[in-house]
């Protein structure tokens, strides 16, 4: 019972933790790691809520059949057809062969194309609003689109008032033991790690995931049971505001994130003396190189701060590669309501202010500043006004 934590009596986390994948979605990386969460219902038909990453196999399996405890298992729940939740599903089969797998007609889809060999699994097809009963529990099914992939389906139990949430209400980072978010300081620990997860897998799908909350609002939930990360069983509402304002593309914060591109540092330098005078007018500032900081992190940033400074040099006549990089992800996940300010620097054909503009007003409610920062090759004391009065437009806009 060595991997198994008890969410309820007859509710039981068996998922396992990676602390060894380098790069989530071999995109994003997670020094924090993040654990795969699968949960098993111990009622008069044992029922399991998704499998696990093959990377945590050995485990995972341990845990099934611990918490199997000699029963055979019923149900095999596929809420997510993602590879790190049903990678496992065929050894499941395999292991348990009388097991009936559960799933929407989307699901079984993409079953068939990852695994074609699960074409002769006892199957059960269910459909937004259908309901499972094990015995003491009943299971509604609410589909969820999008969120993150389009067979997505959240479940609701009745008797526990749980609703397994798939990917929604994630986070990154690895399990240190606490399997409850009341366990840990969240805030401290994880919620940089939960927006960036939010912002860069599901950012795009706010329209849905705004769905998925307005259908959740007519049931009593009481917690929530994510496929990564802590359990939530107090202060729910905290959790679920944040999602309100990320899904809604609202600021978390009236904070302003400054993003440079800079070869030589000089860029560097002018984007420090942006934050300096930002900070000496009272607004809280980060600011990061965007040569060295990984896009998903500076994703996460434009979704906590309401004001976006976006400094770099024009390079090929064009705008700095890891600038436009970073610009291109905020349009493929449709960043809005964002005030952005630009500078440039350009040591004879500063270009990058009109190519940035172009490419932001693709975006939904944002607004560009007017105001603008050129530099010609170095930043010097004499444009320290020119700096402070950029900076003051930005903290009042
Ligand atoms: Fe955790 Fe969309 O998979």
């Amino acid at each position: 019972m060595k991997g198994i934590r008890k969410v309820t009596e007859d509710i039981l986390w068996i998922g396992g933790s990676d602390r060894r994948l380098e790069r989530f979605e071999n995109i994003f990386p997670i020094p924090e790691g993040v654990s795969y969460n699968s949960y098993f219902i111990d009622d008069e038909k044992t029922v399991v809520f998704d499998t696990a990453d093959i990377s945590v196999s050995d485990q995972y399996l341990e845990n099934l059949k611990d918490a199997l405890n000699g029963k055979k298992l019923d149900y095999l729940v596929v809420l997510h057809m993602e590879p790190d939740h049903c990678s496992m599903i065929n050894t499941v089969a395999a292991l348990y062969p009388e097991v009936t797998v559960v799933g929407n007609a989307k699901t079984f889809t993409i079953m068939g194309q990852f695994f074609p060999e699960t074409a002769g699994f006892n199957k059960l097809e269910v459909k937004e609003g259908d309901t499972l009963s094990t015995g003491k529990h009943t299971f509604s099914f609410v589909n969820a689109p999008m969120v993150h992939w389009p067979e997505v389906m959240m479940a609701y139990d009745d008797v526990s008032k749980a609703l397994f949430a798939a990917d929604a209400f994630g986070t990154f980072g690895a399990l240190d033991g606490g399997l409850f978010a009341d366990e840990y300081d969240f805030e401290r620990e994880f919620l940089d790690s939960a927006r960036r997860y939010y912002a860069n897998i599901v950012g795009k799908y706010g329209m849905q995931v705004q769905a998925v909350l307005k259908k959740a609002a007519g049931l009593d939930i009481q917690m929530i049971l994510s496929l990564h990360g802590p359990v939530w069983r107090k202060d729910l509402k905290w959790f679920i505001d944040k999602y309100e304002k990320w899904s809604t593309y609202t600021p978390e914060t009236d904070d302003v994130v400054v993003v440079y591109g800079s070869l030589y540092g000089h860029t560097a330098s002018a984007a420090e003396s942006v934050a300096t005078s930002l900070r000496a007018q009272g607004k809280k500032v980060k600011v990061y190189d965007v040569s060295g900081t990984d896009v998903s992190y500076l994703i996460g940033e434009v979704w906590r701060c309401q004001k976006v400074v976006l400094i770099c040099p024009t390079y090929n006549n064009g705008i700095y590669p890891p600038m436009e990089a970073f610009i291109n992800d905020m349009l493929a996940l449709g960043v809005q309501n964002r005030i952005f300010a630009l500078g440039q620097n350009g040591s004879w054909a500063p270009a990058t202010v009109k190519l940035m503009t172009e490419k932001l007003s693709a975006l939904k409610n944002v607004t560009i500043l007017e105001n603008t920062l050129t530099i010609k090759s170095a930043l010097h004391g004499s444009d320290q006004g020119v700096v402070d009065e950029f900076a003051e437009v930005i903290a009042k806009a």
